[in-house]
């Protein structure tokens, strides 16, 4: 069964190892992780498949104004449906006009969900990332 709830600090292990596998020079550090429970803006989930985190998203959402600041699915279980249910299900759950995003001009799935979930280039951003590669910036308003 799949379900989207609240993230724990309990949960801060999967998600770290998630974050661990899927980014190189983005990738948060524990503490960053830690971090996130005294930020008053920062609203976080955690997709959970038979009671084991397979998935997680962190936003920050300040005066109805989301911004996801770090989204992924365990390896093992991506193009399965999984970070589109994830995040049309996080969607859902808080409360902001306007979402916020960067992306790795190359990293086309994370676009194509983006898109077919409606959102929209607003600008590219040169250099965005420490290794040099450009940030696609997109929103979604609803
Ligand atoms: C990006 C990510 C969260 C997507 O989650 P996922 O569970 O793998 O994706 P889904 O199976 O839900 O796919 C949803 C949509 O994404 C796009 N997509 C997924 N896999 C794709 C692929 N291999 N090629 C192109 N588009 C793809 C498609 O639009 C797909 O919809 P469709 O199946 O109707 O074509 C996941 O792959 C991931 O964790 N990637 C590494 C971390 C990352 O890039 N995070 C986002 C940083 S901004």
């Amino acid at each position: 069964m799949l379900k989207v709830r609240e993230m724990t600090p309990e949960d801060i292990e999967e998600v770290f190892r998630i974050n661990q596998e899927n980014f190189t020079t983005d990738a948060w550090s524990r503490f960053a992780f830690e971090k996130e429970f005294e930020n008053k803006f920062s609203k976080k989930f955690v997709l959970e498949l038979n009671g084991k985190v397979v998935g997680y998203i962190v936003y920050w959402v300040v005066r109805g104004e989301a911004t996801i600041m770090t989204f992924a699915i365990d390896k093992e279980h991506q193009n399965k449906g999984y970070g589109e249910f994830l995040l049309r299900e996080s969607l859902k759950k808080i409360d902001a006009k306007r979402i916020l995003l960067d992306v790795r001009k190359t990293n086309l799935r994370a676009i194509n969900l983006y898109r077919k979930l409606g959102f929209r280039l607003v600008s590219e951003r040169k250099s965005y990332y420490s290794d040099g590669e450009n940030a696609l910036f997109m929103e979604l308003s609803r």
